[in-house]
């Protein structure tokens, strides 16, 4: 395996690997790597990726100025070592000079689906990840990129990106990976204090109790809502949204007929949780 720091190296060994028959995968992400980033790498390999890159970096495009991008663990070697014994051909990690040089303007911005749920609690969060992914998918060029559910609503941007922008990249979605009580893996579980990783799984019991009632029949958004609202607000201490919405467009809806996700958002001390299932679909 190799550690690729500069773009056009990228470039490079990615248009070599189709010159010789091979297809390219591609699993982006900001490192401090787990289980569920691992998932993906083996799914790129289960979609025809006879070559991985995975790349690791912390976008400082998608972070607000509130948020953790300071003190986002970064963990370059452990991730490098992971990817090596998981079987990636490559690691891409630029540093930020090398994504965005002096001079760099540009922006890709999707509308519509990121207005809603997380583009309203993080303004221009959305256009970070489309502009840095637009960026990678530029240099890797034709690939299947996978994505995890766990950021339901950012795999529902890319895919409208890729869609529109009739980008060379097949596109696939993973599961969310979980702990063994339920809690959906994320980097940002290592800021979590022993006594609030117990209070988390607020987060679990209610998405449990959601679909057991949709499961019964329940059809009505807010009753479902309800479900997650109750234990999330007795052990979180704020919660941004919890919200039933279209399982494509991520809009409102008045009652559960197609597709439909429930999301969570919430703040535990200095940490944020997202979580989501797909209503009928997703059993955490
Ligand atoms: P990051 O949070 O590092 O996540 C990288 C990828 O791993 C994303 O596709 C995310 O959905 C997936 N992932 C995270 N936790 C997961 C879990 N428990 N189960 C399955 N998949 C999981 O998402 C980003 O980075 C960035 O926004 C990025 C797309 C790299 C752009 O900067």
């Amino acid at each position: 395996m190799e550690v690729l720091h500069e773009p056009a190296r990228l470039r490079a060994v990615c248009d070599q690997a189709r010159r010789a028959g091979e297809r390219v995968g591609v699993v982006p992400t900001m490192g401090a790597l787990h289980a569920g980033h691992l998932a993906l790498i083996d799914e790129a390999r289960r979609r025809g990726a006879q070559r991985v890159v995975v790349t690791i970096f912390v976008n400082p495009l998608q972070f607000g100025p509130n948020e953790d991008y300071s003190r986002y663990p970064r963990t370059l070697p452990d991730d490098a070592a992971a990817c090596e014994a998981r079987g990636v051909d490559w690691v891409f990690a630029p540093d930020r000079e090398a994504m965005y040089p002096a001079g760099f303007a540009s922006q890709v911005r999707v509308s519509g689906v990121t207005e809603v749920l997380e583009g309203v609690f993080r303004p221009g969060h959305f256009d970070g990840v489309t502009t840095v992914v637009a960026k990678l998918f530029g240099l890797v060029g034709d690939a299947v990129a996978v994505f995890g559910r766990k950021d339901y609503q950012q795999w529902c941007v890319l895919r409208r990106m890729v869609r529109d922008l009739d980008l060379p990249i097949e596109m696939h979605g993973m599961p969310t990976v979980r702990e063994v009580d339920g809690l959906a893996l994320s980097s940002r579980n290592r800021y979590l204090s022993p006594e609030e990783r117990v209070r988390a799984l607020a987060i679990v019991r209610g998405l449990r109790a959601a679909i057991a009632s949709f499961d019964a029949g329940e059809r009505d958004p807010r009753v479902l809502e309800s479900m997650v609202r109750a234990p999330v607000e007795a052990a979180f201490d704020r919660i941004d949204y919890v919200a039933v919405a279209d399982a494509d467009s991520l809009a409102p809806i008045e009652r559960v007929e197609g597709r439909a996700v429930l999301a969570v958002a919430a703040h535990l001390g200095r940490t944020r949780l997202i979580d989501n299932v797909v209503l009928g679909e997703d059993r955490p």
